[in-house]
């Protein structure tokens, strides 16, 4: 990858990108037609297009908490009414409420799957009970950790108009920096949010670095394999400390340290392990944990060990 963007030339730098090539070649790697995919400046981005196609102030939008903040984020900016639900103790999807709400006409639903920070993922039989019900509504896949789940809708964008599936290049080819993520939709869908686009939202780097990335397969999938083996074994480590986790799709997993759980996550900053704190809006103790290399999961099991001691 880092070859790839070496070889960029003066020429090439000064020159305005051109996106056809590289969207037909991307367009190969989701299994898609280059007119279903639009390429946008990160994952942010590609969910942002919704609110500039879709939402206007008063708008209803539908969400599912906890999750990724942007949409709530870009809710707020764009003055749209916003209609959360909540998933459940055991951090289940809440699919009777979800279609239940459909019934208020949102103007467009955002599902992270697998969601962030809970690591829930939901599948097919979920997704057409969805569908079916948004009547009146754009449905949003955020899979922006799709590759770790092995679960995808993009196979149903010919089947359901309103379906479009939100994507990035920072989780699994590890693109965070250079942004690049993708909107994918059938022709006519995603013509309308084409509309909405300026003419020139991705720059040439995140391009060839993508590319990069997915031609080089066999990397990415030593990673994905390697997220999935130490996952389990991740939430087996922390449940013989008495730490509880929830079952994740994602490469990241969510658990509960209780009450002692901030001052664990301030003792292990000063080691320079960051855990992602929702205390906020969860409850004292529940972190997002990363999945990085054996060796950072083992120095994550030796600190947590040494400073947090489970409730008796
Ligand atoms: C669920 C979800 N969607 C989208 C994104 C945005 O990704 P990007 O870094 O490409 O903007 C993230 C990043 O954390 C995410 O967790």
């Amino acid at each position: 990858m880092r070859r790839a963007l070496a070889k960029l030339t003066a020429k090439q730098l000064a020159m305005y990108p051109e996106y056809q090539a590289p969207t037909a070649r991307l367009a190969r790697y989701f299994k898609v037609r280059p007119e279903e995919l639009l390429l946008t400046n990160g994952g942010d981005d590609a969910l942002r297009v919704f609110f500039d196609t879709f939402v206007e102030a008063g708008s209803g939008i539908q969400i599912c908490e906890p999750t990724f903040p942007m949409y709530r984020y870009y809710a707020e900016i764009y003055g749209a009414r916003i209609s959360a639900l909540r998933y459940g103790s055991e951090m289940e999807f809440p699919l009777e409420s979800v279609i239940a709400e459909l019934r208020k006409k949102p103007r467009v639903l955002f599902l992270a799957n697998p969601n962030n920070p809970t690591g829930t993922l939901f599948g097919f039989e979920e997704l057409e009970k969805i569908l079916r019900a948004a009547t009146h509504t754009a449905v949003v896949m955020d899979e922006a950790y799709a590759e770790f789940s092995g679960f995808t809708a993009v196979p149903w964008i010919r089947k359901f108009p309103h379906l479009f599936v939100a994507r990035t290049f920072s989780k699994v080819a590890g693109l965070a920096s250079l942004r690049l993520g993708a909107v994918i939709a059938c022709k006519e869908s995603l013509a309308l949010v084409r509309r909405a686009m300026p003419p020139f939202p991705v720059n040439l780097a995140a391009l060839v670095a993508a590319e990069a990335a997915v031609n080089d397969r066999v990397t990415m999938q030593a990673y994905v394999s390697e997220v999935q083996r130490l996952r389990p074994w991740l939430a087996a480590e922390l449940q013989k400390l008495g730490v509880r986790s929830f079952p994740s799709a994602g490469n990241f997993l969510f658990a509960n340290f209780g009450p002692a759980g901030p001052a664990l996550s301030r003792k292990l900053e000063k080691q320079g392990i960051l855990l992602r704190e929702r205390t906020r809006d969860m409850g004292p103790g529940f972190v997002r944990i990363s999945i990085g290399t054996p060796a950072e999961m083992k120095k994550l099991l030796k600190a947590i060990r040494k400073e947090w001691k489970a409730p008796a």
